[in-house]
């Protein structure tokens, strides 16, 4: 620095001179020849190596003083006003990795994390970066192979690569970290077994590399980083067993290593980390005993072991352990629960289910803590429940359903306002609800079917405004209904069925907007069935079977647009049946057992119907037998018949007789009874076809029929599937089945498989389609082929062109189809694994057909798991029951699992899984910043990018 030196000058001179060497040297005003350089060598690098897509970067001008020190994201040295901090983190720059900022020789800290720059690195340039302190490079969409970094960098304190597209193994320069204490490399597509030369980077006290295609085991090296305080290697597929070495890790605070392949038993080391405040190791195959050393680890706060192997008995020494949560859920464990466990002050969430626990509860749980989410379920649990459970007044969730618990619900349940989530069913559970209990302001599931409670459901229910679902069947609860039930506006599900309610049931029931679902069966009720339904715009199943409603049937239930299960059976009910019941589109119809009388209105005077209609002696129809047949002058009419039917046997019995002989003289054979349509451009007929539908050539079998693969003589391959065809074919079956060919041959799209041809004979009906080379969605995504599935941009095509499928049956046909079975089996791929929806349509064939009660029954209502909740009781038909399916479906892609994975656990499927898990991950900033939550449900073979993350 220049300063002038000041000689000879007199006063006023001096003085001035002293105020401007003063200004000279504050902060504020130094700058060097290399500050004017570095300004320079920002411009550079933002003009000619980053787009500044956002215009972030628009304050990085070449100002008067050249001074970038107030630049957006520059940080300059307090003292002499270097740069030594680059941080253009969320900026929206992209452009390949900015070497050239690191000729900025004072800098420290280069943070370029969210953005969008991509390309891979060249080793030799990134030497010049070698004096930096921290790289940031954290979600961008950087490919290639991790960095390599051939010159030491001393400095690196913190490198963070997380959340991009890096592959291939962990080179060896990251051993040579000497000062490295943070280094993350979270979702990336980095693969190999951790490297044991990690354990040399002595100073480390954060290690992230979850999210990884890795391979092999945690390495015992692992336990020479002495000062860890982080270690999470969350979904990074080791295996083997957790090294003994894990014990020296004593500044450990977090321990992950959850949802991996660990093996083996849970290393008694494991009392050394006595710093340790969290132990994930969820979703493994650990497997042995709970090790009593985990009594050691005063420090814990957090212990999840669920979903492993694990066997033998809940140990005192963890039970004592002051833990806020414990999950041992999805376990072999058994034995009784440790009393002390209910002496934790900290106790918040405490999860055993699916375990074979025996034994009563704790008396005292929850008393000495504030108890919150509270789930035993699917155990073997006995005795009565812990009186205290709710003592604190915070218990949300009181979830024990199937056990043996037995006894009354302690009275001081009643007192629990914090309580939303009750699901008890399934126990010996007697004696009263306390009333209170009935009114919980936040109450939103009550569960409570099949035990053994009794009493009446008293007025004060009223009070229970956010109750969505009251299912207390199965028990034996008496008196009336009471109207307080009326106010509930909330509610979406009443089950009161089997119990031994009497009364009538008040008409303002019918105010409750949102019910879907009302069923009464098997109790006592009288009185008429409130007619002023027309609010029930979303109910869907109305059951009042088995009790005592007399009247006539209200013919307003006719206009419930949602209705599909009406059973009103074994009641005494008198008067006709409403002809305007004929407007619905009923899955099940049943009036059986009444005093019904008159005609059967047209509509419903129809086979299907038929066992719906049994039971009322007064009920008639023109020609639905066994009814009795309706008409003024039943003798009259009956002598008719029989004129008729004799008439009508010679005749056709001459004419067979005719023909036969005719046939006979000339040889035809009978094959022309075959009725063939073809709807493409085909070169093939049934002769080419038929002789092939052997086992050899089967390829599937489903609800409706067999599926063959057929090479025909030309080269083409196809699919053929051959329907299930029963002896009790009609002649308007022979229609419903032609109308439902045209309409599979009308329709046109690139994402529907191509009906290629259908043939009906007299005892089977074949339909012939384009054969897909690659099987079934299904078949791909859960089979051994999902290697062809494995990136996200594949299945992402095929999920848009599912929906592309979907739309065109929803809103491009006219009259609109609903396929109603949409799922990954009937989700066919091309060669290029292009998406085609197939087996649609013949679904609603059967439904008309209305034959076979269960396989029909239950190809109607579509398949387990990709069913809406609401239909699954229902088989109602609309396009929402598609929709939901295709969520499912959605859920399949992206998660990998099967709607009904073992792993959800009971009760619980893909939906249930993936809104749980969704719903309790605290949403993180930033774009890309969801991936750990989100990685908790993404399929771990998918090995999505960051820009993927984005598409969600
Ligand atoms: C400014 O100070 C830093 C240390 O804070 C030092 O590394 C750097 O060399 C100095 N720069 C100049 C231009 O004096
Ligand atoms: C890197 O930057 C991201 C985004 O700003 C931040 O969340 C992360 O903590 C940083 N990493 C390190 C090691 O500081
Ligand atoms: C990086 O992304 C830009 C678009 O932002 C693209 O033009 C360029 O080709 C990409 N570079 C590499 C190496 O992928
Ligand atoms: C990430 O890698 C996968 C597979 O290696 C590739 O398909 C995808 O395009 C890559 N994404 C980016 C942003 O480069
Ligand atoms: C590092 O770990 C290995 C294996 O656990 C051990 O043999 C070695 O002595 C350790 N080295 C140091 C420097 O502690």
């Amino acid at each position: 620095m220049i300063v002038p030196q000041p000689i000879h000058i007199h006063r006023p001179t001096l003085i001035l001179l002293l105020l401007l060497s003063m200004l000279w040297s504050s902060p504020r005003f130094s700058f060097g020849v290399s500050l004017i350089g570095d300004a320079q060598i920002l411009l550079r690098v933002k003009n000619a190596q980053l787009q500044d897509t956002n215009g972030r970067l628009e304050n990085w001008l070449l100002n008067t003083r050249r001074n970038p020190c107030n630049w957006a994201g520059i940080g300059c040295d307090a003292q002499n006003r270097s740069v030594i901090s680059i941080d253009l983190s969320d900026t929206g720059i992209s452009g390949a990795f900015p070497y050239d900022f690191c000729r900025i020789r004072t800098l420290l800290d280069l943070s370029l994390a969210s953005n969008f720059l991509n390309g891979t690195f060249s080793p030799r340039r990134l030497s010049l970066c070698s004096h930096l302190r921290l790289l940031n490079l954290s979600s961008n969409c950087f490919v290639g192979e991790l960095p390599d970094f051939w010159q030491e960098f001393r400095e690196l304190r913190h490198l963070d690569l997380s959340f991009n597209n890096f592959t291939g193994n962990i080179p060896p320069s990251f051993g040579r970290f000497p000062a490295l204490r943070v280094l993350v490399l979270t979702c990336n597509f980095i693969s190999g077994t951790i490297p044991p030369f990690l354990g040399n980077l002595s100073e480390l006290n954060r290690l992230e590399i979850g999210y990884n295609p890795l391979t092999g085991p945690l390495p015992s090296e692992i336990g020479n980083l002495t000062k860890l305080e982080d270690l999470w290697v969350a979904t990074a597929n080791l295996a083997g067993n957790i090294p003994d070495s894990i014990g020296q890790l004593i500044s450990l605070k977090n321990l992950d290593l959850s949802t991996n392949s660990l093996s083996g038993k849970i290393p008694d080391s494991i009392s050394g980390l006595r710093n340790v405040r969290h132990i994930l190791l969820y979703e493994n195959k650990l497997y042995g005993e709970l090790p009593q050393a985990l009594g050691n680890l005063s420090s814990l706060i957090n212990l999840d072991l669920s979903e492993n192997h694990l066997t033998g008995k809940f140990p005192e020494r963890i039970a004592a352990l002051h833990l806020t949560s414990l999950s041992l859920t999805d376990n072999f464990l058994h034995g009784e629960i440790p009393v002390i466990l209910a002496e934790n002050p900290n106790l918040n969430q405490l999860k055993l289910f699916n375990n074979f626990f025996t034994g009563k509860l704790p008396e005292n749980l929850g008393r000495n803590s504030e108890l919150e989410d509270f789930d035993v379920s699917n155990n073997n649990f006995s005795g009565e429940f812990p009186e205290y459970l709710c003592y604190r007044n915070k218990l949300q969730r009181l979830v024990t359903f199937t056990n043996r618990f037995s006894g009354a619900l302690p009275d001081l349940y009643g007192e629990c306002t914090s309580l939303s989530y009750v699901r008890i069913r399934n126990n010996d559970l007697w004696g009263e609800i306390p009333e209170k209990f009935w009114s919980l302001p936040l109450l939103d599931f009550f569960e409570i079917q099949n035990n053994n409670f009794e009493g009446s459901v008293p007025g004060s229910i009223s009070a229970a405004r956010k109750l969505r679902s009251l299912v207390i069947s199965g028990n034996r609860f008496s008196g009336e209904l009471p109207s307080g039930i009326c106010n509930l506006h909330e509610l979406l599900v009443i089950d009161v069925s089997k119990n031994r309610f009497t009364g009538e049931v008040s008409t303002c029931i019918t105010g409750l907007k949102n019910l879907q679902k009302l069923t009464m069966q098997e109790n006592m009720f009288t009185g008429k069935i409130p007619s002023t339904v027309s609010s029930w715009t979303d109910l869907t199943v109305l059951n009042l079977s088995f009790n005592h409603f007399s009247g006539e049937i209200p013919p307003e239930l006719g206009s419930l647009p949602d209705l599909t299960y009406l059973d009103l059976s074994s009641n005494s009910l008198t008067g006709e049946i409403p002809s305007e019941l004929t407007k619905m589109t009923l899955n099940q119809f049943n009036v059986s057992s009444n005093k019904l009388s008159g005609k059967v209105p047209p509509g419903l005077n129809h086979q299907v119907y038929l066992s719906g209609l049994l039971g009322n002696p007064d009920l008639c129809s023109p020609d639905l037998k066994p009814l009795p047949l309706c008409s003024k002058s039943k003798s009259f009419s009956l002598i008719v018949i029989i004129i008729l039917a004799t008439c009508m046997v010679l005749l056709v019995g001459s004419v067979l007789w005719f023909l036969k002989s005719k046939s006979d003289a000339l040889g035809v054979k009978s094959k022309r009874l075959f009725k063939i349509t073809t709807f493409q451009r085909i070169v093939f007929n049934e002769e080419d076809i038929i002789p092939f539908l052997i086992n050899e050539n089967l390829i599937g079998t489903g609800g409706s029929g067999r599926v063959y693969r057929v090479n025909l003589k030309a080269g083409q391959t196809v699919a053929v599937k051959k329907l299930y065809w029963g002896d009790t074919q009609k002649p308007d079956e022979e229609s419903v089945f032609n109308s439902e060919v045209e309409t599979l041959g009308r329709i046109r799209h690139d994402n529907i498989v191509k009906l290629l041809f259908s043939c009906s004979a007299a005892d089977f009906r074949i339909l012939v389609y384009e054969y897909m080379e690659n099987g079934s969605l299904g078949d791909v995504l859960h089979g051994d082929k999902c290697g062809d599935l494995m990136g996200w941009s594949k299945r992402f095509e095929i999920a848009v062109g599912a929906a592309q499928g979907l739309a065109y049956l929803h809103h491009d046909c006219v009259p609109p189809i609903v396929h109603r079975d949409v799922k990954s089996n009937n989700i066919l791929l091309d060669q290029q694994f292009k998406p085609r929806l197939a087996d649609f349509g013949l679904a609603r064939t059967l439904q008309r057909e209305g034959r076979d009660g269960g396989c029909s029954l239950s190809r109607v209502a579509g398949s387990y798991g990709y069913i809406a909740p609401e239909y699954a009781y229902t088989l109602k038909v609309n396009e929402k029951t598609d929709v939901y399916s295709f969520g499912v479906v959605l859920m399949e892609l992206i998660t990998g699992k099967r709607p009904n994975d073992y792993s959800f656990g009971e009760d619980k499927d893909i939906v249930k899984w993936v809104t749980q898990i969704v719903l309790s991950s605290p949403a993180l900033e930033g774009t890309t910043g969801h991936c750990r939550d989100l990685f908790q449900i993404i399929d771990p073979r998918l090995n999505p990018s960051p820009c993927d993350y984005e598409e969600n």
